[in-house]
């Protein structure tokens, strides 16, 4: 048992070793390094996350693994090929793709995350599957490479993608990682907490990734954590943003102005109403000391609601008034 598991990490060592070399030596992996290029990832970047591809070919690494002596099962176990339903043969389960090796808090190779770079392609990215060694709600993609500077910033960004964690290393960000494109679990938040009580969270501006972050800060609530949300441009994420303004930009204007999370379900709340109309604009600001009312320090519910009376130029007695309403209400 244990020296099978040893076996499993040998073997996808040698795939991400493999992958990798056919990426940055060979001309199999041309198509590879000038998608990179394209997407402003360096060499070292590429070296650094030891990324690599996967040849357009069947058996590719199916037969170098076999020649080297490891049995069709452990590799199958491994997560690196799977059976063609008609035939009952194996088959290499990555196939012409940009591989994204994924490790362990202790560095070892445990999956892949696959891009296709075929803009048509069905699945943009594939992931191996859930094996003995790799469950992907316990692991946080590049957690091994942050966690010292995790340690030393007392600080983690949290992104959503494989590509927003590279290239945020690659401007200087260190503390970043990400989900493997599931929601953030409750096992990933006791990962995380176990390096930082400091979250920054800086998701994808689309709805998709709102609406995340704002289910990620329910599931942080009652971890007694300091989150913060960074709001990206609407059709940004960290990757796109760091391309488009650099990493400069990126830190001092996004990540050092990112949210309190009240600050950020607040101003998630006004989607639901049209500011411009009166009538709706007073259902915000109802909404609003409704939101304010629930948080559980009263600093910050004066905080807030101060906030609010001068976003809305409306008393503070006011508003305390309406809490008192609410209050009633619940009761
Ligand atoms: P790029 O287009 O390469 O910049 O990827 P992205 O990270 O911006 O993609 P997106 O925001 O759509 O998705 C975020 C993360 O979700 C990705 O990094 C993947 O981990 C995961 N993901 C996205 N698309 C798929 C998919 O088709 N299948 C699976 N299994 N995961 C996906
Ligand atoms: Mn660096
Ligand atoms: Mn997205
Ligand atoms: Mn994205
Ligand atoms: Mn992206």
């Amino acid at each position: 048992e244990e020296v099978e598991r040893d076996t499993l990490y040998k073997i996808l060592d040698l795939s991400a070793k493999l992958y990798h070399h056919v990426l940055m030596n060979t001309s199999q992996g041309n198509d590879g390094k000038a998608y990179l290029a394209r997407r402003r990832v360096n060499p070292e970047t590429a070296q650094a996350f030891q990324l690599g591809f996967a040849p357009r070919s069947y058996d590719f690494l199916l037969s170098f693994l076999t020649k080297r002596g490891y049995a069709t099962s452990l590799i199958e176990k491994a997560g690196l090929i799977k059976k063609n339903d008609s035939q009952g043969t194996y088959r290499d389960r990555f196939y012409g793709r940009l591989m994204f090796p994924i490790h362990d808090s202790k560095g070892r190779v445990i999956a892949f995350g696959a891009r296709s770079f075929e803009e048509n392609e069905q699945a943009k990215y594939l992931n191996s599957p859930e094996t003995g060694l790799f469950h992907k709600r316990k692991q946080l993609y590049n957690l091994h490479r942050a966690k010292s500077s995790i340690r030393k910033e007392q600080n983690i960004v949290l992104a959503e993608g494989y590509m927003d964690v590279i290239m945020m290393w690659q401007e200087g960000v260190h503390a970043g990682v990400a989900t493997l494109g599931t929601a953030l679990s409750e096992d990933q938040v006791k990962v995380i907490k176990q390096h930082t009580k400091s979250i920054i969270i800086c998701y994808d501006s689309d709805n998709a990734g709102q609406n995340a972050a704002l289910k990620a800060l329910e599931l942080m609530r009652p971890h007694e954590l300091m989150v913060r949300v960074v709001p990206l441009p609407i059709g940004f994420d960290p990757d796109d943003y760091i391309r488009r303004f650099g990493g400069n930009s990126f830190q001092k204007e996004m990540i050092a102005g990112a949210l309190s999370s009240t600050s950020f379900q607040l101003e998630r709340a006004k989607k639901d109403f049209r500011l411009q109309d009166e009538v709706e604009r007073l259902s915000y600001i109802r909404k609003a000391v409704e939101m304010i009312s629930d948080l559980p320090i009263a600093i910050e519910q004066d905080h807030y609601l101060r906030k609010l009376a001068e976003e809305f130029q409306i008393s503070m007695e006011a508003l305390k008034e309406e809490q008192r309403h609410i209050r009633f209400r619940k009761k």
